[in-house]
């Protein structure tokens, strides 16, 4: 049965591709990553933070700030939800109802600190001052950092992580990009690259991520119609440094594997792979479950080309690899570790096909 969502998406994606093939003749070449248009600058700057010597009309004062970075009328979770409302039309990251998420899951605190001793469902951004409880309990090491080469962030532990910066998430890394504005600058307007913001920096030089991401970034959830599609490398050792998993290596180098024996030793698997495709291994590919929103793949080369963020169409298991985020969100989820999904409720002989068991068919029972 197609719901009235699918319905309402499906026809929301046929204007999106209208639009774009209207834009495609008329010649016009945009920037490759999404960029804020068709919104006046009023909505979302304000040149004085001042209007007859008042607080202008939609400021957001969500902190003790009484001006913003880059002349915005919200700080950066200000416009991205903290308050409950967005400006200018922004992805909201403090969802409090899992079905009103976005793909990268919730910073907000009553969904990752529902247990009270746990802390461990999202990454624990210092820019966020309002948390309360656990979710505030820092893991002072990061887990898998790659202290060997040096080419990597060099971010210690939650409490130097921030949303952007060279000691956050997205934007540039530069060293000079100290704080989390400073990090973002010219993103918004296509002034750079990268999928959902993101770049890897390897000390000197940024490498935008690819990906095509959903148009509403997969708010209420990722389905047919309507879901990001997630780059991969050409196995774990290549360099390019360009998919969502090389990116998380940024950070937590030690469990991608671009080392040699961080991942494979002696001819088996010590750590997870990423990057690598499920076909090679010898899956069962026509048991294995296509679930955009429980295990969702990465692809490489003519694969990743012919996918599209609107269909299912050459969404297969052929060409399909492991990335990070097959298993893990990127923000915070109800689910201990990011997870996507509750790891507990993963056991081996029943017939549960999200998760881990949506991928290893050979664990599941008989159905
Ligand atoms: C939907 C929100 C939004 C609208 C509309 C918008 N901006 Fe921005 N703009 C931002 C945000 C957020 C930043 C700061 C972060 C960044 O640079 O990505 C920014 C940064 C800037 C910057 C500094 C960074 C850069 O790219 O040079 C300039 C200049 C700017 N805006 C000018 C404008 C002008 C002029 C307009 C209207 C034509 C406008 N903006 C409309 C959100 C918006
Ligand atoms: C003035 C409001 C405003 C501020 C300040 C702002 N954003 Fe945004 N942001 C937006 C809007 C609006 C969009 C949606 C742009 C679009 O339609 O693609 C957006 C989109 C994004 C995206 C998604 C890009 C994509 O691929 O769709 C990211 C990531 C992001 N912002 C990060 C940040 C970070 C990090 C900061 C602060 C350091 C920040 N933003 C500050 C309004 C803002
Ligand atoms: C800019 C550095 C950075 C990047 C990039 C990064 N992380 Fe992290 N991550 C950290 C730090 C620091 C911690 C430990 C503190 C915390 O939990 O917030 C952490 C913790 C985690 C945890 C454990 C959460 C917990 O609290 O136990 C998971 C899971 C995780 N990261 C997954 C990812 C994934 C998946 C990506 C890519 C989508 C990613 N990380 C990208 C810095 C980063
Ligand atoms: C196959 C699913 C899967 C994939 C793929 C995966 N993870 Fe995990 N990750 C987990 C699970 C499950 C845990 C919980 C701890 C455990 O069981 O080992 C975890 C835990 C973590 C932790 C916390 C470790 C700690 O010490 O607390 C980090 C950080 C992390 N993953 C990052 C990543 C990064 C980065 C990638 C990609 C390079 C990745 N994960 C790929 C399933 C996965
Ligand atoms: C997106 C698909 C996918 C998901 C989801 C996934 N895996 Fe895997 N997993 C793989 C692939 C591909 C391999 C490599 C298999 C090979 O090379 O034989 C692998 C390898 C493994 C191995 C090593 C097997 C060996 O032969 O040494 C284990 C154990 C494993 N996965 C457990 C898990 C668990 C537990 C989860 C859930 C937390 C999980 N996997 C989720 C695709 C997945």
């Amino acid at each position: 049965m197609i719901g009235l969502k699918h319905k309402v998406e499906k026809s929301f994606t046929i204007l999106v591709s209208l639009l774009a093939a209207a834009v495609m003749i008329a010649g016009f070449s945009g920037p490759a990553s999404p960029a804020v248009s068709s919104v006046v600058c009023d909505d979302c700057h304000t040149m004085h933070a001042s209007q007859e010597g008042q607080l202008p009309v939609g400021f957001v004062q969500d902190g003790s700030e009484t001006a913003h970075a880059h002349l915005t009328l919200a700080s950066c979770l200000g416009c991205h939800g903290i308050n409950g409302s967005t400006v200018g039309g922004a992805p909201n990251i403090f969802s409090r109802m899992p079905e009103t998420m976005t793909a990268a899951g919730t910073f907000a605190s009553i969904v990752v600190d529902r247990a009270k001793n746990d802390y461990r469902k999202v990454h624990n951004v210092r820019d966020i001052t309002t948390w309360t409880n656990e979710e505030q309990e820092q893991l002072y090491t990061t887990p898998g950092i790659d202290t060997s080469g040096g080419r990597y962030l060099d971010v210690e532990g939650a409490s130097e992580l921030y949303c952007a910066g060279n000691r956050g998430c997205h934007g540039r890394h530069d060293e000079s990009c100290d704080t989390s504005n400073k990090g973002i600058k010219g993103f918004h307007h296509g002034g750079y690259e990268g999928y959902r913001y993101l770049q890897f920096y390897n000390g000197s030089s940024h490498t935008p991520i690819k990906g095509k991401g959903s148009p509403d970034w997969e708010y209420e959830g990722a389905d047919d119609y309507n879901h990001n599609v997630y780059y991969a490398m050409d196995g774990m050792s290549a360099t390019t440094n360009d998919s969502i998993s090389a990116f998380c290596a940024l950070c937590h180098g030690d469990l991608h594997g671009d080392d040699a024996d961080e991942v494979r030793s002696g001819g088996n698997w010590i750590r997870h792979p990423t990057e690598n495709l499920l076909s090679a291994a010898g899956f069962t590919t026509d048991s294995v479950i296509v679930d955009v929103m429980n295990n969702p793949f990465g692809f490489y080369g003519t694969y990743y080309h012919d996918v599209y963020t609107h269909n299912m169409n050459n969404y297969t298991t052929e060409g399909a690899r492991v990335v990070c985020v097959s298993c893990h969100r990127a923000h915070g989820t109800e689910n201990h570790d990011i997870l996507r999904f509750d790891y507990g409720t993963q056991k081996a002989g029943s017939n549960v096909t999200t998760g881990c068991l949506g991928c290893h068919v050979g664990q599941r029972g008989e159905s």
